[in-house]
């Protein structure tokens, strides 16, 4: 950990809609314990509602619509370089980043699923476990690999599901449990580096 006393690491958080996750990473970085400094927001949804919180805290933003992708990971990448970024958290970003970004960023990026993955990647992942009867759910953190929601796994939670809930209250209570279980892996992860 002493290794990362005094030093802020540059991170940026990328982002497609409500941004609840962003929010509470904002709040995390302005502790005075977090190893993290958010930079730069980015959204591939000038609507996302998400964005108000980098505008109430002054953080840059900027928006590219992913169409083509590879020109929009291009402008990225620039601006990653530019603002010295060393650190991406995903937070309810909905595009898949190519390989060839994930190759030339160079550095590590963290995305947060709503899932106790290895189970249930991909979309609708609550109308999924709840159609399957599971006891229980959660959410990982984890590294970004090439392959969709598989790499390294950083911290897990795990949310009981009962026999009331529904998409939107399983979707609610994992929500509720990823905005300290996203600052807790980053800060996990960047210790142990
Ligand atoms: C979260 O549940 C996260 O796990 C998933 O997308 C959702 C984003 O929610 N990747 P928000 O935009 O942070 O509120």
């Amino acid at each position: 950990m002493e290794k990362l006393i005094g030093k802020k690491i540059n991170t940026a958080v990328f982002i497609s809609g409500r941004g609840s996750n962003l929010k509470s990473l904002i709040k995390y970085s302005k502790s005075k314990s977090s190893p993290i400094k958010i930079k730069l927001v980015f959204s591939d949804k000038l609507r996302a509602k998400g964005l108000k919180y980098a505008k109430k805290s002054k953080i840059k933003f900027f928006v590219s619509s992913y169409k083509p992708r590879n020109i929009s990971e291009k402008l990225i990448l620039k601006k990653l370089n530019m603002f010295k970024i060393d650190l991406i958290c995903l937070a309810g970003f909905m595009k898949i980043l190519s390989a060839n970004f994930i190759k030339n960023f160079k550095k590590p990026i963290l995305n947060i699923h709503p899932s106790l993955l290895p189970k249930y990647r991909g979309l609708k992942t609550h109308e999924r476990v709840l159609k399957n009867n599971e006891k229980v759910s959660g959410s990982t953190v984890h590294l970004v690999s090439k392959k969709l929601d598989s790499g390294r796994i950083i911290l897990q939670k795990k949310v009981k599901i009962l026999k009331s809930d529904n998409a939107k209250t399983l979707e609610r209570k994992i929500l509720k449990i990823e905005h300290f279980l996203y600052p807790k892996a980053i800060y996990k992860f960047l210790s142990n580096l």
